[in-house]
């Protein structure tokens, strides 16, 4: 085979992959999950009716609905050494995301063995290890999983041991549809390389969890959060806002290398976030954070004319997850909540035809040179 000797860092604008999962058009602004417009499907599905579809290529019937429920409500009991690391972990008072990945690892002593069963297992098991922890680090005891709740009422319910109202779950759910899948982004493709080896779900989704974590993939959310906070009020917005920019600070929340529209999963979150404010007597954060909005857009344009740097989906999954009561230490660990759905799909779709990956890389290094005894050295 003929050496590909054209370098593209980050990978950008090479196609790796084919996938029936999710299409992401950044110039046209659209987002399609397993077929369906992200705003078609994302205010309306269940949680488990996404992952039905992603996982099966088909919204579920009736019957098989009800039994994916029940086999993600009887996966949800967390291994008893899977709970000794989080108690260690906690201790440490380790970050979420290295909890996280640490008792997903461990998730091999409770694997099925077949890919299916374990995509099954990694989907309950991470909001059950993100809550637990959760609880375990602000010293109180994990919830019992109740299994007449549905995936996203329990995972609020084992956060905070009190029964959702209809309202909130129907916001986490949207907040979790809009994050299911979002093409080959650095997680997604991570799982797909580590399963692509024929290794196992457990190891792909550890490995993603890894690269999810890094800033520059799930960690926007608390930062836009914190500077809605910062500003404080409508009067320092502007004065505040152009500071940032002239020390040459980026807008947390805005701008996306793919989408030089609105993002649509902004748009989608941007009308589950009003009742909720409306509900939680938090209003006056929602109008700040909306003005805030409107001005970074206008000020944007301005100092970064012709950008295109629009409201990207994190600033509003950032305001749905404190709109639930959700701490910013967990909006990363709710993001793989919703993303372990695509993770696990992409790795049945990559298993189904699978090659490994192994693509070249251009050797920079010297050529000539010749070995020198220690001695010499
Ligand atoms: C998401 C992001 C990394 C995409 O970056 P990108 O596609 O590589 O964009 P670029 O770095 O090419 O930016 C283009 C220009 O806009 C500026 N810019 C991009 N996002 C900006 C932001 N949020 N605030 C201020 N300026 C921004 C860049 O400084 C650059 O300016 P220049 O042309 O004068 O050098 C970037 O927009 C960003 O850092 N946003 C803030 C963090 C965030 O919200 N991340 C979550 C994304 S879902």
């Amino acid at each position: 085979m003929r050496m590909e000797t054209t370098f593209r860092a980050g990978l950008e604008g090479v196609v790796a992959a084919q996938t029936r999962l999710s299409s992401v058009d950044g110039d046209r602004g659209e987002l399609l999950i397993g077929g369906f417009p992200v705003g078609e499907l994302a205010p309306r599905a269940r949680f488990e009716e996404v992952v039905h579809l992603l996982w099966h290529g088909d919204l579920p019937a009736e019957a098989e609905l009800r039994e994916l429920r029940r086999q993600l409500a009887g996966l949800r009991r967390v291994p008893p050494a899977t709970l000794d690391l989080l108690r260690a972990a906690a201790a440490g008072r380790l970050p979420a995301m290295e909890a996280l990945r640490m008792a997903v690892g461990s998730l091999s002593l409770a694997t099925s063995g077949d890919a299916q069963g374990d995509a099954a297992l990694l989907v309950a098991q991470v909001p059950v290890l993100v809550a637990a922890y959760a609880r375990l680090l602000q010293g109180q005891e994990p919830v019992e999983p109740d299994p007449g709740l549905s995936h996203a009422a329990s995972y609020l319910y084992l956060l905070t041991g009190r029964v959702p109202s209809p309202e909130a779950v129907r916001a986490l759910e949207t907040y979790l549809n809009t994050a299911a899948d979002h093409g080959l982004n650095a997680s997604t493709f991570s799982a797909r390389v580590i399963v692509s080896t024929e290794s196992d779900l457990v190891s792909a989704v550890t490995g993603a969890i890894g690269a999810l974590k890094g800033p520059l993939h799930g960690g926007a959310p608390g930062p836009a959060l914190d500077m809605v906070f910062e500003i404080g009020s409508r009067e320092r917005a502007e004065p505040e806002l152009r500071a940032r920019l002239e020390r040459g600070e980026r807008l947390m929340g805005f701008g996306h290398r793919i989408y030089k529209v609105r993002d649509p999963r902004a748009e989608v979150l941007a009308r589950t976030v009003a009742p909720l404010y409306g509900a939680n007597g938090q209003g006056e954060v929602y109008e700040l954070a909306l003005h805030v909005e409107r001005l970074a857009v206008r000020l944007l344009e301005e100092y970064k004319p012709g950008r295109g740097l629009q409201t990207n989906v994190e600033f509003y999954t950032a305001l749905v997850l404190h709109g639930l009561d959700l701490s910013p230490a967990l909006f990363t660990p709710t993001f793989a909540v919703a993303r372990v759905a695509g993770w696990t799909a992409h790795c049945l779709e990559q298993l189904r035809s699978n090659r490994i990956f192994r693509p070249q890389s251009v050797y920079t290094g010297a050529t000539d040179r010749r070995w020198v005894p220690l001695e010499e050295r």
